[in-house]
């Protein structure tokens, strides 16, 4: 087991490069599943995340080799159509996978995903889909044993939520189907935008991906190639709210102002300096930073659910109250009683929470609950009074490279130790 040991008070100031997208790199990784060739990834960022998905492509009989942030794989020699338990329990995203297999071999027995404990993360959408699909799905014992004897054929399918994962997993069952498949309602995330660009790069026939209805036409096959993952947006987040609530300054390069729209005005509102390029993002701020009024969490362009805790750690020393409502995820409030235990006035019941800043806060023993929980109490630690160990880092480490290193390269205190 490991911690972080984090010593308080020290402004974030300084530039840095920000990495590959988590949430694209998986996908991208599940759709190479699809790929009769070669496939070169490069700014794959290097997360036990993607290490488990380089796993289960080579469960699957792909060659799989990982060169710092350059990931190859070629799935030619694809066999297997089953995904390992413990595989599928590491990470929800394993989920994604369910679609290139069906699409590349015609089955797929895979049990339900694990992940994050943000609440019951139902597959329903999927599943619905892929029947529509001409998939046949039987979960025996929580396995989910599929296979379409009479092939994937392209189908109109309607999402009642604009699901991430569910938009994903028909855009891969999609590419190589007999016939057309439209997405309407689909999610308008930028990661939805990259693994498009990156399936057509292959020879997939996909348009409207970014928007809410997505077209996909059938290919009988598709190819190797080279391609660039997107820069991480919620790591863009993370690091403009650990340079607010420390009074620092940071400019971010590789950073897409555009996938972070909804985030920008949150820290202009708490009185950042924020100054937005095609490729860069400079934010500056003063204290005491100012609450800020409500804050939704929605479905892309509107304020990311997964940027939610992370902003939440910087309001915590925000002069006044602010309120935030959690809309995408049932139980995304872990993080709440360890802030509290860092001297947060923090109170969430339900889908609301409200945190009062206060003047201080102090360093404590806390607990990673989820990802970007643990995230929020690294952020919320930077300007703690005094010393923060930050334990179950294996929970950050699944979405930050090295946290402690690209911190500690913009003025934080904070270093690694193994318990
Ligand atoms: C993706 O998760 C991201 N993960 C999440 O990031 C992110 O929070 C989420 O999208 C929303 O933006 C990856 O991309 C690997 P959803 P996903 O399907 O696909 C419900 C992080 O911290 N739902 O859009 O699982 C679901 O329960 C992670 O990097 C159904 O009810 O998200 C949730 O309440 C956390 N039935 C909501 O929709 C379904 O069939 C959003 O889920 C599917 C989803």
């Amino acid at each position: 087991m490991q911690k972080l040991v984090i010593e308080g008070e020290n402004r974030i100031g300084g530039e840095i490069h920000i990495q590959g997208a988590k949430n694209s790199a998986l996908p991208l990784l599940a759709a190479c599943a699809l790929a009769d060739g070669e496939i070169v990834l490069h700014n794959c960022p290097r997360l036990s995340d993607v290490y488990a998905a380089c796993r289960i492509l080579t469960c699957l009989g792909c060659r799989c080799s990982n060169r710092g942030n350059t990931v190859e794989v070629n799935a030619r020699s694809i066999s297997g159509y089953c995904v390992p338990d413990e595989l599928m329990r590491e990470m929800r995203s394993s989920i994604v996978f369910l679609g290139a297999i069906l699409g590349r071999l015609g089955e797929c027995s895979l049990s339900f995903p694990g992940g994050c404990e943000l609440g019951p993360r139902p597959i329903d959408m999927h599943i619905a889909a892929l029947r529509q699909m001409g998939v046949s799905i039987k979960e025996e014992h929580g396995v989910l044993r599929c296979t379409c004897p009479k092939g994937l054929k392209g189908a109109k399918i309607s999402l009642s939520f604009p699901s991430v994962g569910a938009t994903e997993n028909i855009m891969l069952a999609a590419c190589l189907a007999k016939g057309d498949t439209v997405i309407y309602n689909a999610a308008r995330e930028p990661e939805i935008a990259d693994l498009g660009n990156f399936l057509n790069c292959c020879g997939a026939r996909i348009s409207g991906h970014g928007s809410s209805t997505i077209y996909i036409t059938g290919v009988r096959g598709l190819h190797g190639c080279e391609y660039r993952v997107m820069p991480d947006r919620i790591a863009v987040c993370t690091l403009m709210s650990a340079a607010a609530i420390t009074g620092g300054e940071i400019t971010l390069t590789d950073a897409r102002a555009r996938d972070v729209d909804a985030v920008i005005p949150v820290f202009e509102q708490m009185g950042c300096t924020v100054f937005a390029y095609e490729d860069r993002i400079f934010l500056s701020a003063k204290r005491p930073l100012k609450a800020v009024r409500t804050i939704r969490t929605m479905p892309y362009p509107g304020f990311p659910t997964d940027a939610q805790a992370i902003v939440m750690a910087a309001l915590t020393k925000a002069h006044g109250t602010s309120v935030i409502v959690e809309n995408i995820f049932e139980n995304r409030y872990r993080h709440v009683d360890e802030l509290v235990r860092m001297g947060a006035d923090v109170k969430a019941e339900g889908k609301v929470a409200v945190v009062e800043g206060v003047g201080r806060l102090y360093g404590a023993n806390v607990i990673a609950t989820d990802l970007r929980g643990g995230a929020a109490l690294v952020i919320a630690a930077l300007a703690a009074e005094g010393e923060t160990n930050l334990s179950n880092v294996k929970l950050i480490d699944r979405g930050y490279e090295e946290i402690e290193k690209q911190l500690s390269s913009v003025g934080a205190k904070i270093k690694r130790e193994s318990v």
